[in-house]
């Protein structure tokens, strides 16, 4: 399924690498964005846990939502142990969450610092909303992803940074890093009475063919994120 000459990262989510025609292009940055609650997390966990399981690749989890212990925590609860991962020195939870008095470079470095010293194929920032919050100075996303994008590139690493969306919004940002970025996965959660259905799509990914249409998932105990076989009849709400 791999088209040529892309190498590819992937996700270890059956569906999504199917979506992607076969992974995310090696040393791409992927915006994922999502409402309260869509996924994000569990999501961008699973493409670093994957990462170490299956493939034998190193990841970084960059954490400014919640403390490293809470997100361990939260994941055993998904059936997730990434205790032994992180002993094993294949998985490093980079907890950001303690105040700091932070300006973008110090973040940046000791963000870049960890992925070098590890070698790290894999990279999560969750969330580059929250980081930005956290920071002394005044930074836009497209900032953020343009540092973020020289050094990634060479040190060859595939990264996926969450942005947090306002609930019921589909707008990412200030409408420029979305084209800057090397691609977009969207989560959304809409309400169909007596619930609310999630679904995932791929607004773009660079170097690659992708399946543009939305699909349904479920987040399961054990799996995650599991996202039906077939998309919905429809394209847009
Ligand atoms: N053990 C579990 N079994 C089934 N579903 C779960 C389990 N743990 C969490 N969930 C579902 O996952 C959702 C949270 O997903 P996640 O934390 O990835 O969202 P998020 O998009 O990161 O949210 P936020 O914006 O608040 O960070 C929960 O609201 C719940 O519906
Ligand atoms: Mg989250």
């Amino acid at each position: 399924m791999n088209s040529r000459g892309v190498r590819r990262i992937r996700t270890g989510i059956e569906k999504l690498d199917e979506m992607l025609f076969g992974g995310i292009p090696r040393g791409d940055i992927v915006l994922l964005s999502g409402g309260p609650g869509t996924g994000k997390t569990v999501l961008a966990t699973q493409f670093v846990y994957n990462g170490a399981r299956l493939y034998g690749e190193s990841g970084v989890y960059v954490t400014f939502t919640e403390s490293a212990e809470s997100f361990e925590s939260d994941m055993r609860t998904l059936g997730w142990d990434l205790r032994p991962f992180i002993e094993e020195g294949k998985l490093v939870i980079l907890d950001m969450l303690a105040p700091k008095s932070g300006m973008l470079d110090e973040v940046l470095n000791l963000i870049l610092e960890k992925v070098e010293e590890t070698g790290a194929e894999r990279l999560v920032i969750d969330s580059v909303t929250a980081m930005l919050m956290s920071l002394k100075e005044r930074v836009d996303v497209r900032t953020v992803l343009i540092t973020l994008q020289r050094f990634l590139r060479k040190l060859g690493c595939t990264s996926i940074l969450v942005v947090e969306t306002p609930w019921g919004e589909r707008k990412i940002g200030s409408g420029v890093e979305e084209f800057i970025a090397d691609g977009i996965i969207m989560l959304e959660m809409i309400a169909e009475v007596p619930s609310m259905i999630r679904r995932i799509a791929i607004l773009k990914m660079r170097g690659t063919k992708i399946d543009e249409r939305f699909y349904r998932f479920e987040i399961a105990e054990g799996e995650g994120i599991v996202i039906s076989s077939y998309p919905e009849s429809f394209s847009k709400r």
